[in-house]
């Protein structure tokens, strides 16, 4: 038998990458997308992966465009949705998939952080969605969170996992659905204190990502928060637990600062500005640099075993 077949509906940042993964690894890869321009640049945008990586280009026979929704679901296995973050458009889409897909096809949502109960609201079967939340570029971030929502049979949480771990990802089963999951509720945990640290003139942007940077971001890939904890002894994280907590930022909603440079059009490096100013020549320094990492970090995870 065959790999299995996978439909991706969208072919955007995500869509494609997630596209070339599965293709990479053998399987036959209908991408859906309604624009046109977004299917005309599909192929070139997965071969500059594949070019990137140093990986066989003949993952890209393997992988269909289409404008047809039902074409491109019509036999999948698995469908794979990476649409624009707006609840509506996703509900409107899973409501689609549930009518075109085969019966027993799995439909997995890549939303950064709406729970995919919402997201199946207008689904018969919700016992066959879920969430496959993956990181961009997937080819350098292996990690995928692999969302149960209430409904969600439990077999094909495994079979999702199974699917991703075959072609190289290292995926983690999330057992509540809760906005954001773990890895955007940390993530955004942490950019919530940095905004406040800068709202509050504690210091500049700069310095702040110096401090993660070169600070306890360094370790981070090496040593997780609770192994770090456990490493240096629980005693120490409640000592300090006890005289930090009252003082973290507790902003209910998006912190004001945030909403302000968002409303002066301060957007970020494409702008020229945002948490701080930007010439083009650091804007292009800093993609170059997060660009060189994510080429290392790819070439080192084709090489690591996978993680059981
Ligand atoms: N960009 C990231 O870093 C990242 C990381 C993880 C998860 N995600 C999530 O992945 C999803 C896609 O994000 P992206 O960055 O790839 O977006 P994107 O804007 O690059 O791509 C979205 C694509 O979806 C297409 N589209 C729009 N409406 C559609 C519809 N009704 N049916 C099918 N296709 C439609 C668009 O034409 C576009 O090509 C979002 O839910 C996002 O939150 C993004």
């Amino acid at each position: 038998m065959g790999r299995a077949r996978i439909a991706v509906a969208g072919a955007g940042l995500m869509g494609h990458a997630i596209a070339q993964l599965f293709a990479s690894a053998g399987h036959p890869v209908a991408v859906y997308d309604p624009d046109p321009a977004a299917l005309a640049s599909l192929r070139p945008r997965v071969g500059a992966i594949l070019e990137l990586l140093d990986l066989d280009h003949g993952a890209i026979d393997r992988i269909a465009p289409t404008a047809d929704l039902a074409a491109a679901v019509v036999d999948a296995v698995f469908v794979f949705e990476a649409v624009a973050e707006r609840l509506e458009v996703k509900q409107s889409l899973f409501e689609a998939l549930d009518r075109l897909a085969p019966p027993q096809a799995i439909l997995a949502s890549n939303t950064s952080a709406i729970p995919i109960g919402a997201i199946a609201a207008r689904v018969r079967d919700r016992a066959r969605v879920l969430g496959a939340h993956f990181w961009n570029p997937p080819y350098a971030v292996r990690l995928v969170e692999v969302v149960q929502a209430e409904a969600t049979r439990p077999e094909l949480v495994a079979r999702t996992i199974e699917l991703l771990h075959a072609a190289g990802m290292s995926p983690v089963h999330v057992r509540r659905d809760i906005p954001g999951f773990i890895g955007n509720r940390l993530q955004h945990a942490l950019k919530r204190e940095a905004i406040a640290l800068v709202a509050d003139g504690v210091c500049d942007a700069e310095t702040l990502d110096r401090v993660v940077r070169e600070g306890f971001g360094a370790r981070l890939a090496v040593l997780g928060p609770l192994e770090q904890s456990d490493l240096v002894g629980l005693g120490l994280t409640l000592d300090i637990h006890r005289v930090l907590m009252p003082h973290l930022d507790r902003t209910p909603v998006a912190h004001p600062y945030l909403e302000a440079k968002v409303a002066a059009g301060e957007l970020g490096m494409t702008q020229g500005a945002g948490f701080r100013r930007w010439t083009a020549a650091e804007a292009a320094a800093v993609r170059d640099r997060f660009r060189a990492f994510q080429v290392a970090q790819a070439k080192a995870a084709a090489k690591r075993p996978r993680a059981t």
